[in-house]
């Protein structure tokens, strides 16, 4: 589906919704040996929104996904197709777009999950582009949605100072318009580096027994410092590709919404794409690693400050556990 070339499904609205509950380094410091001087010198990160116990992610990825559709000038009704990108779904099954259609009260459309970890949103833009063009389907609703909370191990301050809980979306339709839309999209994957970034409990790999809870399978088991590198290596090869792909240089960017893990990988990357920090969008400072949910946050809010203009061209890119990688150029129409 990354070859279809399509200058004809444009984001049409945007949306996000983060918890209210906030959750501040010097809150972290009380719970592991941490300091608020030592996240924001690694990460960038000083706070994060945390889920009460009882909003899922379907919750959240809902009023998202209302907020899109709403955006976009649209009702429920209009939507053919839901997909959720999320690595915390409600439950193994039924999946996260099931509940928010239910949530929605939306008509009796394909509903399904993506997971690609941080990678989903874009890898579920390109799955909805390519069966809205098969299928006649005008309007998508795509939604990047996480409660990492519940998979986080809050005794390991090595990756719960990282998390947060959020969801973003969009909603992407076919247009009449020429020259806007997305562009471009890429997605990739290295299975060979499976063992950096996983929760490997809970699976049929080792379905729940008490000895899995007990060993912590059922939170996040990170290599920080593998998954760093390999993040620098993948976003800037992707980001570079799509941009060729698309006819463009760095200098044709007028604003890069990347995912939003850490400052250092961030400004590696403006960096390496010799595109200056004041065109990043980052707001990972006040939501941390939100996972699927980071770029279409992040979106709706550039959206929202103004920060997206008509004719912009707009560079997406994220890596994660898998390892995967995607990356797109969207044209704002
Ligand atoms: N507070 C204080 N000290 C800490 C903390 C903490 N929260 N965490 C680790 N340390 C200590 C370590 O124990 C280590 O101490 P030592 O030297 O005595 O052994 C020291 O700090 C340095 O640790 P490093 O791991 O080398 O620190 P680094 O500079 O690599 O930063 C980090 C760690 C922030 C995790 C970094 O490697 C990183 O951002 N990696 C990428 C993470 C990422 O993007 N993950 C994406 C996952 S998203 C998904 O797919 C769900």
């Amino acid at each position: 589906m990354s070859e279809l070339k399509g200058n004809s499904v444009i984001i049409s609205g945007v949306g996000s919704f983060t918890p209210p509950k906030v959750l501040s380094n010097n809150d972290l410091s009380k719970i592991v040996e941490t300091t608020d001087e030592w996240i924001r010198s690694r990460t960038g990160i000083r706070e994060r929104r945390i889920a009460d116990d009882d909003m899922t992610t379907s919750d959240m990825a809902a009023q998202a996904g209302k907020e899109a559709i709403q955006n976009a000038g649209l009702e429920t009704d209009d939507i053919g197709l839901i997909i959720v990108a999320t690595v915390t779904p409600d439950m193994p099954f039924p999946n996260t777009a099931c509940f928010v259609q239910k949530k929605l009260g939306m008509g009796k459309i394909p509903a399904f999950d993506i997971e690609a970890a941080c990678s989903g949103f874009i890898y579920a833009m390109d799955v909805a582009r390519g069966l809205m063009a098969v299928n006649g389907t005008k309007h998508a609703l795509v939604i990047g949605a996480e409660k990492l909370s519940s998979i986080t191990n809050w005794e390991d301050r090595t990756t719960c100072v990282l998390f947060g809980d959020g969801a973003g979306a969009v909603v992407i339709s076919k247009s009449d318009k020429e020259d806007v839309g997305i562009l471009n999209i890429l997605t990739g994957a290295d299975g060979s580096e499976t063992d950096i970034l996983m929760v490997p409990g809970g699976g049929s790999a080792s379905p729940s027994t008490v000895e899995t809870i007990e060993r912590s399978m059922h939170k996040i088991q990170m290599q920080g410092n593998q998954v760093f590198k390999h993040a620098v290596r993948v976003m800037c090869q992707s980001a570079s590709d799509v941009l060729e792909k698309s006819g463009l240089t760095a200098d044709d960017v007028d604003i890069v919404v990347p995912h939003q893990a850490n400052n250092r990988i961030i400004e590696a990357l403006a960096q390496r794409l010799n595109v200056g920090l004041d065109r990043f969008k980052i707001n990972l400072d006040r939501y941390g690693n939100t996972s699927a949910a980071s770029i279409p946050i992040a979106l709706d809010e550039a959206y929202r400050n103004g920060r997206i203009r008509p004719g912009d061209n707009i560079l997406m890119v994220a890596f994660g556990g898998g390892l995967t990688w995607a990356s797109a150029v969207i044209r704002w129409q």
